[in-house]
């Protein structure tokens, strides 16, 4: 391509931020700084951050560059969460139409990932995002994220994975029993009462750290997601989480969500339950393959009833 610098990377621009990569690294400057982030972590989290339209709250990339998701527009921001940038007023910040900015950085991940990258992969299970440009990996950073209407397996609903339909269970959960429940509903029930072998369905995830919504009931949403390696976002809640953590273990880095001063570390391990607050950011490490419940509350009334004060960080008192 014409604007291609040396390495066969375009640069772009969103606002005031410009972005370029080389064989190693994204750099990003904007008025009055810059910053530079190993590629592999700042492609997975881009990934993440173009496929869940922003998330909850605040996606930080690492602990300068992120987006703070006002669910229309965007935050994009340096520093802005971060207590050395802001004591030094170093912090930058632009509030962007969210569509303007998820197609920028739609348009970045297709460029900047290589042909055998997959950024939603564990590490052990992709090539290598670095060097100059090869070739692209369209398949991998098009998936559309699976959010059920009301449960996984229903009917006309998002399908269970099967080894037919190309989902091979993972080479850590292979003594995953794959038995389905049996479901005898009353005549007349037979589209209401549905059950499926969860550990199953997620044994059979190819990705990792990308909740898939399995079970809507008005805001409540079980999320399944698996997880190797580091999450590449350090997530920043503007409501409570609960994490069930369903198998093998989890360390959790706490943080204060806008200074990012430590706050606790949580190692979960199977049965472990864990409300995490609304006033904090968390990054997870998965030592091996393992599968989590993530429970969101999709209730948009939320963040103001946080930010307020009219609900506290915390939904329970130990
Ligand atoms: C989170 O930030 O709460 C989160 C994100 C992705 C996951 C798990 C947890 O896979
Ligand atoms: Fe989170």
């Amino acid at each position: 391509m014409s604007d291609a610098n040396e390495y066969g990377y375009r640069s772009f621009q969103l606002g005031g931020f410009h972005f370029t990569r080389d064989e190693y690294f994204a750099h990003i400057s904007w008025p009055g700084g810059s910053h530079t982030t190993a590629v592999d972590a700042f492609l997975r989290s881009l990934m993440r951050d173009v496929s869940w339209n922003f998330f909850y709250g605040i996606v930080n990339f690492d602990a300068v560059f992120g987006t703070a998701n006002h669910y229309g527009t965007v935050d994009v921001f340096a520093g802005l969460y971060n207590a050395g940038y802001r004591a030094q007023n170093k912090h930058y910040v632009e509030n962007l139409k969210s569509d303007e900015v998820r197609a920028l950085f739609a348009e970045m991940l297709t460029d900047w990932t290589n042909e055998g990258f997959d950024p939603f992969a564990a590490p052990a299970e992709t090539g290598t995002p670095f060097g100059p440009k090869r070739g692209s990996n369209p398949k991998a950073i098009n998936r559309k994220r699976l959010v059920a209407a009301r449960m996984t397996g229903m009917k006309g609903d998002i399908a269970l994975r099967s080894d037919a339909a190309g989902n091979p269970v993972n080479r850590q959960f292979l003594d995953v029993p794959q038995d389905e429940p049996e479901v005898h509903a009353e005549p007349g029930f037979e589209n209401e009462v549905h059950a499926f072998n969860f550990f199953a369905y997620v044994s059979r995830s190819d990705v990792t750290w990308n909740p898939s919504v399995c079970s809507v009931v008005k805001d409540s949403q079980v999320c399944a997601t698996t997880e190797e390696f580091i999450l590449p976002i350090i997530h920043g809640n503007d409501r409570v989480e609960w994490f069930v953590q369903l198998s093998d273990e989890i360390h959790w880095d706490i943080q204060d969500r806008d200074t990012g001063a430590p706050r606790a570390r949580a190692v979960m391990k199977a049965g472990d339950v864990a409300a995490m607050p609304a006033d904090i950011r968390h990054q997870g490490y998965s030592p091996k393959r393992s599968m989590l419940l993530v429970w969101e509350n999709a209730d948009s009334t939320l963040p103001e009833k946080y930010a307020s004060g009219k609900l506290k960080a915390n939904p329970v008192d130990f």
